[in-house]
């Protein structure tokens, strides 16, 4: 019921006839101002009711709007919690298929390491083997040869060459006179003046060399040394005439061991130097 019903009522009793000859019942006047009364109070009670419900339905309102924003908040949380485990497993598999990949390389490199040091003593032992061979067929050939490497090494040492390169360097030389396989026995022990014709079966044996040791990377400084050992620093040399750097570092240090070697030694037509 609202204030205007209420007052409405009132108003109804008040307005009701009265007639001047009847006394009035002393208890109408009680009975308005008890009415009275009563519509005040419904009245305030009434309002504050009103604004008690304003009050919570404003509350209500913001604790909603509270309510969204957490939920709004907590759905962008979720979100992002999803986005940041697929990017860790995203990550996760990368690393993984990286590290599998590095295995597989490690794997390959150990057995190109294996499969190269395989090689390398092949090699070393057909030298050890050619050595031999030539130690056998002429013991002054085979000190010769091992000789020669001992000062290849020294050379290359005191250059300040890598380890490695020393040693390469070293069993490459033993094979500077391979070629002369293929070269006749009485021109190679010739004590007399060689003929023109006769020197240049000799040359032969620096492209015989070359050839012998085919194509194999372990035998590429061994061949350039075979090939340009006899080359000279002025150009004079053979078999191709080349000069100063463009000769081999490795066939320049053979050449002069191998000179060096040849003038300290005693041969059948001098003395040692
Ligand atoms: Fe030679
Ligand atoms: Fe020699």
């Amino acid at each position: 019921m609202s204030n205007d019903d209420t007052k409405d009522m009132v108003e109804t009793v008040d307005v009701s006839p009265r007639d001047p000859d009847v006394p009035q019942a002393p208890g109408g006047d009680v009975f308005r101002q008890l009415l009275h009364q009563a519509v005040r109070v419904a009245d305030m009670a009434n309002s504050q009711a009103m604004r008690m419900a304003l009050d919570f339905a404003k509350v209500y309102e913001r604790e909603q709007g509270v309510r969204k924003e957490f939920e709004n908040q907590l759905k962008q949380m979720t979100l992002m919690e999803k986005q940041a485990t697929r990017y860790a497993e995203d990550l996760a598999g990368m690393l993984r298929s990286e590290r599998e990949r590095r295995q597989e390389l490690e794997r390959a490199l150990e057995q190109e390491r294996i499969a190269s040091e395989e090689l390398r003593r092949t090699g070393l032992q057909g030298i050890s083997h050619l050595l031999l061979a030539a130690t056998i067929k002429d013991r002054t050939t085979g000190t010769h040869l091992q000789r020669v490497r001992r000062y290849v090494e020294a050379i290359a040492e005191r250059l300040g060459l890598p380890g490695e390169l020393v040693e390469e360097y070293g069993y490459s030389s033993v094979m500077h006179d391979v070629g002369k396989i293929h070269t006749p026995d009485h021109i190679l022990q010739s004590e007399h003046h060689l003929s023109d014709d006769e020197f240049s079966v000799i040359k032969q044996h620096c492209i015989d060399g070359e050839k012998m040791l085919g194509t194999a990377r372990f035998f590429e400084t061994a061949r350039a040394i075979a090939r340009e050992h006899h080359e000279r620093w002025d150009g004079k040399g053979y078999p191709d005439g080349k000069k100063g750097e463009e000769i081999s570092l490795a066939a320049r240090i053979v050449s002069v061991a191998d000179v060096f070697d040849a003038l300290t030694s005693k041969r059948p037509y001098k003395e040692a130097w």
